[in-house]
């Protein structure tokens, strides 16, 4: 995919189509006023005649608009009172699905900018390019009938960007495409089913990764190497699976950043989540596939960072084994040590994600790190209380909580701070260990925090609890992609900015 900007007039005629907006009471916006000089008061006509109305997301292909080979793709821009980001993003997204469609190579966006405060010009480039990838985004089923044919662009022209603003919007196009293409693998990562993605795959898949880029080094812990590290929260979790377990080592060293004192990420990597013993119910289980988002987030990240080589030292630790139910598998009451010495009960088999994410987290440790964030699919508490719409943060430093939401803000990708205070921590008490890996039913997503946070002490550590926004089910059942846009914009900020 290739992105450019056009800065003056419209962009010239070679492009295939033009997606110019509309506002819901007929008004063209200034880009589609231009257009429809161009074309003679076509456009007004249209809309005069009452086959476009401007209603929010609403399309309509023009194929013969009187600009020679050029189509015009009409889209609605809703209430002009408002508008804002949002429906900017609406209104781009409606016009690549619908020229998508067809087989239009190159696309000119030509869509009314929201006012610079609301969407700068590096914003402006990372959005076309991030919003293109999703719209384009296929996934990787198994189906074996005839596919539809995929869409045929190739080439996006956005603008308008005045001169001032081109170095800007092509720094913002670069990292939204290399957002778009980190987004792409975690959301295959999450859309294979689990007896293709497996933990040696998502351990293939970072030595893949290692392997293209130079700037990425990858080491795996297979078993017994796991078992060298003392991992037994881990090792408790895969030990009733045959698939045998990876720890992953991803480490992305970037132009001119000091090797010191790196950002640590560590990511959740069921690849499936049986709940083990303490068994999930049947319905909607399949979804558990997707309990290796967190996993599949850090894989991305370093994908994302090596492609848009941000100076910067980052480490991506991955635990990656399934939860499965079997003869030796952990039951409920079953003690561990972890890796840190601290001793665990377990008395919820289906509570994994934080014994595998303790361990990791101890291992964080060596690399002295400036901060460390993890994300899982950790709680169905979490989607309780947040639903889909805000991914869950708690942590133990409230400045790196804050730097997480306000990237979210950014990147319309947001996240909400679950307050982790003390009191939590006192639901994991037990009388036959250091903790139990389970507080009750009650604040469930906290006190999971607060079961990692027993494994951070004296690092800088933020969780972010993803069960609710990493993959919808449904009719759209899949990978979202989030929270990628959060993420890469944190790493940008933490790179010194776009
Ligand atoms: N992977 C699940 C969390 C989850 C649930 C993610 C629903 C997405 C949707 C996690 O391992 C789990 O099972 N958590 C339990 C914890 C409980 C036993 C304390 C849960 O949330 O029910
Ligand atoms: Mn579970
Ligand atoms: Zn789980």
């Amino acid at each position: 995919m290739q992105f450019e900007v056009w800065s003056k007039a419209l962009p010239d005629p070679s492009v295939e189509c033009i997606a110019a907006g509309v506002f819901e009471d007929g008004k063209l916006g200034a880009e589609a006023a231009a257009l429809d000089k161009a074309t003679g008061g076509f456009l007004k006509g249209v809309i005069a005649r009452g086959d476009f109305s401007g209603r929010a997301g609403e399309t309509l292909l023009l194929t013969e608009a009187g600009l020679k080979s050029t189509r015009v793709v009409l889209v609605g821009l809703g209430a002009e009172r408002g508008y804002g980001r949002k429906a900017w993003r609406r209104a781009c997204a409606a016009a690549l699905t619908t020229a998508g469609r067809t087989r239009i190579r190159s696309v000119a966006l030509a869509i009314e900018r929201p006012a610079a405060k609301d969407l700068d010009d590096y914003y402006f480039g990372r959005c076309v390019a991030e919003i293109t990838g999703q719209v384009l985004y296929r996934t990787n089923d198994l189906k074996t009938g005839k596919k539809p044919p995929l869409p045929a662009i190739g080439l996006v022209v956005a603008g308008p960007v005045r001169a001032t603003g081109v170095a800007q919007a092509k720094r913002g196009l670069d990292h939204g495409k290399a957002l778009a293409s980190a987004t792409a693998l975690q959301r295959d990562l999450g859309n294979l089913p689990s007896n293709v993605c497996t933990p040696s795959y998502l351990a293939d898949c970072a030595r893949g990764l290692a392997k293209r880029q130079a700037s990425v080094k990858v080491k795996v812990l297979d078993e017994a190497a796991i078992r060298r590290e003392k991992m037994g929260c881990f090792l408790a979790v895969t030990q009733g699976s045959a698939q045998p377990p990876r720890f992953i080592v991803l480490d992305y060293q970037g132009p001119r950043a000091p090797r010191s004192a790196p950002i640590v990420l560590v990511g959740k990597g069921i690849t499936f989540d049986t709940g083990g013993i303490s068994l999930k119910e049947p319905g909607g289980m399949d979804e558990m596939k997707y309990d290796m988002m967190g996993a599949a987030s850090v894989i991305a990240a370093i994908s994302f960072l090596a492609e848009t080589r941000l100076p910067v030292r980052v480490v991506g630790l991955v635990a990656t084994c399934e939860n499965m139910p079997d003869g030796m598998a952990i039951k409920p009451g079953d003690i561990v040590t972890s890796a840190s010495g601290q001793t665990v009960e377990i008395l919820n088999t289906d509570a994994e994600g934080r014994l595998i994410l303790c361990d990791a987290l101890h291992y964080a440790r060596r690399f002295d790190p400036s901060i460390v964030v993890d994300m899982a699919t950790l709680t169905g508490a979490c989607v309780i209380a947040l639903g889909a719409h805000h991914s869950g943060v708690m942590g133990n430093d409230d400045a790196l909580v804050a730097e997480l939401v306000a990237a979210g803000v950014r990147a319309d990708d947001r996240a909400w701070q679950l307050p982790l205070t003390e009191e939590y921590g006192e639901q994991l008490k037990t009388n036959f260990a250091d903790m139990a890996n389970v507080g009750g039913r009650e604040g469930g997503a906290i006190t999971a925090a607060a079961f990692l946070s027993k494994f951070t002490q004296g690092m800088k550590w933020a969780h972010m609890d993803i069960a609710g926004s990493a993959y919808q089910g449904g009719a759209l059942k899949g990978a979202t992609g989030r929270p990628m846009p959060l993420l890469t914009d944190f790493l940008v900020q933490r790179a010194g900015g776009g």
